[in-house]
């Protein structure tokens, strides 16, 4: 079997958004670096997760030079609207706060970097199988896996980095006497189509309801993106779309008669609801981003956003390492990381809880639930505070 060694200053699992902006900051100023990622780019570019982006977000997109198209095929969304007992309350962000998300899906973040890596020579290695992490306490943490011609290969880098997502193999590397799992789990799940459709509304709608919680968003002016609470046991597959239309229907009806806008459903699948961190996101020259050290509920779409704000935390470390030698920022790193960290996390919780209904909640639950979307639509403050939790706080 043929084997080689590679040496690079920062080695990256995860050809994801995180670890493919990662390489892409890092390539802008000289500081080499490999990406290594076990899927194949066509399934990646179409793996879908969510639509939505902070204003942050969209800026270190276009002010890094990835490229524009956020700009040109996304749509800025300036509020969305909280629905409960069968009535809209609009959360108008650029009045409140003066800030908007753009609808840009997750995968098209994933093309438009991995393009801008194509374009720029990076050099990122897809379809590898076996990856390993090791001597990561050493000045030379490895990666170690096999290529898809069969060639054994270990990279020798100065920095490891953990972009490999939610099923990690860096994270699993960080000795449980080191690691703390904090983790949750919630007694409900997203049931999610695509749809040839167009939008039923010019916003999202977050809607609680009797039947539980739906999402009704977007992803262009033919094909749609809705969600609704589900059991985790559900099989998506027995389904049928007019189950699925009723289903979404019956959440979002009121006295308005608003009516979803129906078409062909040609994706449905259950996504998993769970809230996780790993404190520290580091181990040695072992640093973890993105969803490799944290999952959120998917309520109010934090994921990629939260991964892209640890991105530019670990880049701006990893600068100051290369050209000065001082470890001071990579040293903070983890700490000035977990905190927007779990600031996303009570945000996540928080909007997932308000939101969805417990099988087993009583009548008493039921309407203090409905008293807190009150208190937060009805007060300019409460409105505030989500639409800022929402649109995105400042980096530093
Ligand atoms: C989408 C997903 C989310 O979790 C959310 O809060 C908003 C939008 C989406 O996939 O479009």
């Amino acid at each position: 079997m043929n084997s080689r060694i590679d040496t690079t200053q920062v080695g990256i699992v995860g050809a994801g958004p995180a670890g493919l902006m990662l390489s892409h900051l890092l390539a802008r100023v000289g500081i080499d670096n490999i990406v290594v990622e076990k899927r194949d780019r066509e399934t990646i570019a179409h793996t879908h997760r969510a639509g939505i982006l902070e204003h942050g977000s969209v800026q270190l997109l276009t002010d890094s030079g990835v490229n524009g198209r956020v700009l040109t095929e996304g749509h800025r969304h300036d509020g969305i609207d909280l629905r409960f007992a069968g009535e809209s309350h609009r959360i108008d962000f650029s009045n409140l706060i003066g800030e908007s998300v753009w609808l840009y899906p997750q995968n098209e973040v994933f093309v438009d970097l991995a393009n801008a890596r194509e374009r720029d020579g990076g050099d990122v290695r897809y379809s590898i199988t076996d990856t390993e992490v090791f001597d990561q306490t050493t000045d030379t943490p490895k990666i170690r896996f096999t290529e898809v011609d069969g060639t054994a290969v270990e990279i020798y880098c100065k920095i490891l980095v953990g972009a490999d997502g939610s099923q990690s193999v860096a994270r699993w590397s960080i000795p449980d006497t080191v690691r703390t799992d904090h983790f949750i789990e919630y007694p409900f799940a997203w049931f999610g189509i695509l749809t040839e459709a167009p939008p039923s509304a010019p916003e999202l709608i977050y809607a609680n309801s009797d039947h539980g919680f739906a999402l009704i968003s977007q992803r262009s002016d033919t094909v749609q993106r809705m969600y609704f609470q589900c059991d985790p046991d559900t099989d998506a597959s027995v389904w049928t779309e007019e189950q699925i239309w009723e289903e979404l229907q019956k959440r979002v009806d009121g006295p308005d008669g608003f009516q979803l806008k129906r078409g062909r459903i040609f994706e449905q699948m259950v996504l998993p609801f769970r809230s996780y961190v790993c404190e520290p996101m580091r181990y040695g020259n072992l640093f973890l981003v993105g969803d490799a050290g944290h999952t959120v509920p998917p309520t109010g779409a934090k994921g990629l956003n939260l991964a892209l704000a640890d991105v530019r935390v670990l880049f701006e470390a990893l600068e100051i390492f290369f050209t000065t030698k001082s470890c001071e920022l990579l040293d903070k790193y983890s700490d000035t990381a977990l905190q927007r960290v779990w600031r996303a996390q009570n945000f996540s919780y928080w909007m997932t809880n308000m939101l969805h209904s417990r099988a087993d909640a009583n009548p008493f639950e039921r309407k203090r639930a409905l008293g807190e979307l009150t208190s937060v639509t009805s007060s300019r403050y409460g409105q505030q505070y989500l639409a800022e939790s929402y649109t995105g706080w400042p980096h530093r």
